[in-house]
């Protein structure tokens, strides 16, 4: 088995928080490729995910896949998991200690997929990698931190709630083959850390 597999079992029986253990259905690790380049964090699973174990399956998951192929790739390419692998009951936010638990796992996803970048959905992933922000300022901006790219996006459900979204996150969607391309460019002559075209200022 391998070193995520083995992850995600241990993330399956987790008993860290006692609320979302007692009423989850089941933990939602993760899925995708373990080699994947592109790996996506949203906040928390809902109900359709605690019912199936699987990140992102209901209808912000259907216009996540839609996105993801809009930019030639499937799902089955990237890997996609949330900030809190636990439902919590009634979809209420996740706690702040919820997710202070919860991203020890989060950073050994990223320790073993060594993504090429990060993609975060939502303010609860992107308050872990840009503290401070706001997601109404920097969606569709990257930074770059130790050889990841950190890019954040809205929430896909948010577009469900808020057509004019839509094609915000559409648009910023489509940034990403560029950004992946040149960060790679970047890395392969080792020119060293550098701002890239479409990154923060
Ligand atoms: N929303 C999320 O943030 N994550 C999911 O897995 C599903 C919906």
């Amino acid at each position: 088995m391998s070193a995520l597999s083995e992850l995600c079992q241990e993330i399956l029986v987790c008993q860290r928080c006692q609320v979302l253990a007692e009423n989850r259905t089941i933990a939602v690790p993760g899925e995708g490729a373990e080699a994947a380049d592109i790996m996506f964090i949203g906040e928390a699973p809902g109900w359709h995910e605690d019912q199936q174990g699987r990140p992102f399956v209901g209808p912000a998951g259907m216009f996540l896949n839609e996105l993801i192929t809009s930019i030639g790739l499937r799902r089955q390419q990237v890997y996609i998991t949330n900030v809190v692998k636990c439902r919590p009951l009634g979809n209420r936010d996740p706690l702040p200690l919820e997710i202070h638990t919860c991203r020890h796992w989060l950073d050994r996803q990223i320790e073993l997929i060594r993504p090429k970048m990060v993609v975060t959905l939502g303010r609860y992933s992107m308050a872990m990698f840009f503290p401070g922000k706001s997601i109404s300022k920097i969606h569709g901006t990257a930074h770059r931190q130790d050889n990841i790219i950190y890019y954040a996006m809205y929430h896909p459900a948010a577009a469900l709630h808020q057509q004019s979204l839509r094609q915000v996150i559409e648009a910023d969607m489509l940034k990403i083959p560029a950004l992946l391309a040149e960060a790679e460019t970047v890395t392969e002559v080792k020119q060293g850390p550098k701002q890239l075209n479409m990154f923060e200022g």
